[in-house]
């Protein structure tokens, strides 16, 4: 069990990335990725993803273009993890649903457990209800049972399988998504 929020709440500041937080963003993407997969993808496979994923430039275009948003959380303004949500490839099963994506959401290893996660998201969700989403869905790897559980609490709910690559390998990932129209 987490201990719950070890800091003060004045401390944790959750925000929209600009292109400006390119290089920030980058940088917490390649290291959050790592220390979650580092056990799992082997390592060449895992530097040519980190390469190619996680390139400021890119994500500079993304945030200015509007292909997707993102969000940083700051601990006593030190960056310690980020989400990123988009709406251009809903799965099958979503299709008509208005639906967005929770591509990402990662906590430095160092701060996860202590309720960051829990803000993050709940930021993010508000965030998509504002724009009127009505669904909000993610791919897992079936293996992340923390994330799993993490997900299973927040009301996400399986929806299908699907195969997610990295540098060409393929993983077991599983839809999820949550129906934001019954929230209040
Ligand atoms: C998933 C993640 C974003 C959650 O953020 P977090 O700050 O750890 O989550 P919180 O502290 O707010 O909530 C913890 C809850 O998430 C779960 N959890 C996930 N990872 C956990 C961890 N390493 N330690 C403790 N609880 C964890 C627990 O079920 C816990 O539930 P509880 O509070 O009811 O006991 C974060 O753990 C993380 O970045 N994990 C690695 C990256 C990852 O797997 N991202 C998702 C990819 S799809």
């Amino acid at each position: 069990m987490p201990l719950g929020p070890l800091f003060s709440e004045a401390e944790l500041i959750i925000r929209l990335g600009e292109p400006v937080d390119a290089p920030v963003l980058a940088e917490l993407g390649r290291r959050t990725f790592l220390e979650t997969f580092y056990k799992v993808v082997p390592k060449q496979a895992m530097l040519t993803y980190l390469a190619a994923a996680f390139q400021k430039e890119k994500i500079t275009s993304e945030i200015e273009q509007n292909a997707a948003t993102y969000f940083l959380v700051f601990l006593a303004k030190t960056p310690v993890g980020y989400a990123k949500v988009r709406d251009d490839r809903p799965p099958e099963v979503l299709k008509n649903g208005n639906a967005t994506e929770l591509e990402r959401i990662y906590v430095l290893q160092n701060y996860i457990g202590q309720g960051i996660g829990h803000q993050l998201y709940q930021f993010v969700e508000n965030h998509c209800k504002n724009k009127e989403y009505a669904v909000i869905w993610l791919s897992v790897w079936q293996n992340n049972q923390l994330a799993l559980s993490f997900y299973e609490k927040l009301g996400f709910k399986p929806r299908q399988n699907y195969t997610f690559y990295v540098s060409g390998i393929p993983y077991q990932n599983l839809i999820l998504s949550k129906d934001l129209t019954l929230i209040a």
